[in-house]
């Protein structure tokens, strides 16, 4: 059954390339993200893991962990690490499960048949701290990831984690924000001191109020 937004994010246990890990207790009580890969030792997976490494630091100064999942062994993901420095320039710094009996992969619906029978699409989930489902993407095994739009996505469900805020077409961080429309006209005042700009009334924008 596929996960939807708000679901708990389904727990489990596996041997991964630094060892056994719970994935809650992996995730502590911070974010997380958990993303699969088709297959080791192919081009756009080898590029996405290096690029998602070299970024570690926008993901730990998020309070967020990554994990990686793909349907080979742990001992072919050791193998494939070196490749993955080498070609990235990246050293791997985050686990990668070994799934070969899919228990992950069919946990998180991560195999679509009419795709391909055997190997995972390129699944996204990011969880929050209270382990609740707070984004899926899924993207076939020909399109690599973008790691800034992992990154932006995770600043606008981090920040409306926090205020009564959503965010506008192509919102980066530091841009201006959309006031929920459930806050009053009076209340926005009071929680936007910064103050807002009215286009409709159901339309108010407001600068970032954490920045
Ligand atoms: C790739 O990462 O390039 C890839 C993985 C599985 C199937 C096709 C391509």
């Amino acid at each position: 059954m596929a996960i939807r937004l708000g679901d708990e994010a389904p727990d489990f246990t596996a041997e991964t390339t630094e060892g056994p890990l719970n994935f809650h207790e992996y995730l502590g009580d911070g974010w997380g993200i958990l993303f699969s890969h088709p297959k080791d030792f192919t081009p756009v997976c080898t590029t996405e893991l290096g690029g998602f490494a070299a970024r570690k630091a926008d993901f730990d100064k998020r309070n967020t962990k990554l994990i990686a999942v793909s349907v080979d062994s742990v001992e072919s993901h050791n193998r494939w690490k070196s490749d993955i420095d080498e070609v990235q320039g990246t050293a791997l710094n985050f686990p990668i499960i070994g799934d070969e009996d899919h228990k992950v992969a069919d946990l998180y619906d991560m195999i679509h048949p009419n795709a391909n029978d055997t190997l995972t699409v390129r699944s996204v989930f990011i969880v929050a701290p209270d382990k609740k489902v707070k984004l899926t993407l899924t993207y076939p095994a020909s399109v690599g990831r973008n790691v800034d739009e992992i990154v932006r996505v995770l600043d606008s469900l981090q920040l409306s984690a926090k205020f009564p805020v959503s965010t506008p077409v192509d919102w980066k961080d530091g841009d201006d924000v959309i006031i929920a429309p459930a806050v009053s006209d009076e209340d926005a005042k009071e929680k936007f001191p910064k103050g807002f700009r009215k286009v409709k009334d159901y339309l108010r924008f407001t600068p970032q109020p954490n920045k």
